[in-house]
């Protein structure tokens, strides 16, 4: 009996070394994540993300840091939220952050395995990234193209002051996203697509803004994979649809192109596909499939972002009098009262410059930018971001940390005047384009059309909020919910123009108001999709 009870002695004190020495050995070898709520079982800290998943994370940031780590469904993801973290993974440690994390609804058509946005940083990627840097945004490339987004713009005042003229309503978001989308598709393949007399080109537009709309909604599959062949909202089945029509409207206009180039009738465009096409001939990396990729990629990143950040520089305007007041006065001054602005203009506005500058602060479009991945273990500020994990910059919660902006809920465009912080990507404190390799492309046009648009609006017309509603007590900015609740259908917008008056009604408001709300979550959701 003693012996027994000696051999259980020595069994148990081994096992309990064993287990002291496995303890010891994974404390030291397991990653130190970093900090985060505890997650419930299954679903993670999903509850925690609420319907404003960069303000719900800005908010749990002041709780456990920069950099935050959270179980979200299945997914491990992380949360940056100071300029220096920012930094850290966009620029300092770049390429081990440059790999993104992928909704599954992009899959639609393997749009994942061609579009720019969602390709790995390999060949194909650099090819495409190529493509668009030096042919399509370089600084002659734009320069070339500014008389055709000078006919847009213009378009754009005319079709206001027709408005103006007869007193009917003006919805301004739904003509900005027009002009946004008639510059894409001018650029790239010289036709308006939001002209709805053309019968091929009729639903583009609506497409659109079902695709946007379809990748915004939170997708369960992506928050847990084993729904992915079920596909419970059918939100790829949609996609899918619209994806098959966009793609064969672009092959269409492609088919077209070639047969003009067939018959040497072509060249004089010079537009986006002829140049793509040219690539394709002498660049085996690009093919027909990427160009349609590509151009899917162009209209869904390129018009919302563009348009939505003018209508949220109107509507700040509109809140704050003195702002638009100092505006116009500035463009009187260094333009002329009414007269069109060029885009070259724009270097000698500094105070529009500071408006759209204090809009995108404000109003990011991608407030979570567009997520990341790692593709391995990557140590930041001690801890370990987990191979596999996704990756979540929150431009929203640094364009408002109080220890980098003074009053950073106001709409205070002076603040930029003495300060030399741009939205270039070199400075983290402002990185509504994100930064590093996977900075947007876009941005070089963006920043030319944004002023243009805003600047021309502003000094054609005189706009005032009317119908009981006094600037100083509208308190609408962060919930727009509330704001389409109190503005419709009592609000006006008087736009007076030529001594004329006209009203931009409450359905423009409730228009603009749901164009908002889509607006600002189309990217921040896409990222909640994406990133569970
Ligand atoms: C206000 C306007 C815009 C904003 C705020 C914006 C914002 C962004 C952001 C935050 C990213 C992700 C960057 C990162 O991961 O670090 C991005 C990527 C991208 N943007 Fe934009 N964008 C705008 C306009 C445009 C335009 C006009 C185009 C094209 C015509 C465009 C095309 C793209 C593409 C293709 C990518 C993917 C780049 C890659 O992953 O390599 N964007 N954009």
């Amino acid at each position: 009996m003693e012996f027994f009870i000696f051999i259980l002695y020595i069994l148990s004190t081994i096992t309990f070394l064993k287990s002291l020495q496995l303890l010891i050995r994974s404390s030291r070898t397991s990653p130190k994540l970093p900090p985060g709520p505890v997650p419930l079982p299954v679903i993670g800290s999903l509850l925690k993300l609420g319907d404003k998943p960069h303000k719900s994370l800005a908010e749990l940031a002041k709780i456990y840091g920069p950099i935050m780590c959270l179980k979200l469904g299945r997914k491990t993801t992380v949360v940056i939220s100071s300029p220096a973290l920012a930094q850290e993974v966009l620029q300092k440690q770049d390429l081990a952050f440059s790999t993104r994390s992928i909704p599954n609804a992009v899959h639609a058509h393997g749009h994942n395995k061609y579009s720019t946005v969602w390709l790995p940083v390999a060949d194909q990627w650099r090819s495409l990234r190529k493509a668009l840097n030096s042919n399509i945004f370089s600084g002659n490339r734009l320069d070339a193209s500014q008389n055709l987004r000078r006919q847009k713009v213009q378009e754009l005042i005319e079709y206001a002051g027709k408005c103006c003229k007869e007193g009917v309503t003006v919805d301004i978001g739904s003509a900005v996203f027009k002009t946004s989308l008639n510059l894409l598709s001018n650029t790239i393949f010289s036709i308006d697509m939001a002209d709805p007399t053309q019968d091929s080109v009729k639903q583009f537009r609506h497409l659109i803004w079902e695709i946007m709309v379809e990748i915004g909604k939170p997708n369960f599959v992506d928050y847990f994979l084993v729904l992915e062949k079920i596909d419970p909202q059918g939100i790829r089945h949609r996609l899918t649809n619209h994806f098959g029509k966009i793609f064969e409207l672009f092959s269409q206009l492609i088919d077209e192109r070639l047969e003009l180039r067939r018959l040497g009738k072509s060249g004089a465009e010079n537009d986006v596909i002829d140049i793509l096409l040219n690539i394709t001939e002498v660049n085996g990396e690009i093919n027909r499939t990427h160009i349609e990729h590509l151009c899917l990629d162009i209209f869904a990143a390129g018009t919302d972002t563009t348009s939505s950040s003018v209508e949220w520089a109107m509507a700040e305007l509109l809140r704050n009098p003195e702002t638009l007041k100092k505006a116009k006065a500035e463009l009187e001054q260094t333009i002329g009262k009414g007269k069109p602005i060029e885009e070259s203009d724009i270097p000698r506005l500094p105070y529009l410059q500071a408006i759209v500058k204090e809009t995108m602060r404000i109003h990011p479009p991608a407030p979570l930018l567009i997520p990341r991945t790692v593709e391995t273990d990557v140590e930041v500020y001690g801890y370990t971001v987990p191979q596999g994990a996704q990756v979540l910059v929150n431009a929203w919660a640094i364009g408002h940390d109080p220890s980098v902006w003074e009053n950073p809920t106001s709409f205070m465009p002076e603040r930029f005047l003495d300060l030399d912080i741009d939205v270039r990507g070199r400075d983290f404190e402002l990185i509504p384009f994100g930064g590093g390799r996977r900075i947007c492309p876009g941005l070089s046009l963006a920043i030319r059309v944004i002023p243009h648009m805003l600047g021309s609006l502003i000094n054609s017309f005189d706009w005032k909020l009317e119908g009981g509603i006094k600037p100083g007590s509208w308190t609408w900015m962060t919930n727009l919910a509330s704001l389409y609740k109190r503005l419709s259908p009592c609000v006006l917008f008087h736009c007076l123009c030529d001594s004329l008056i006209f009203l931009v009604l409450g359905k423009c408001i409730r228009n603009v108001a749901i164009h908002f709300v889509v607006h600002v979550q189309f990217f921040s959701l896409l990222i909640r999709l994406t990133e569970l």
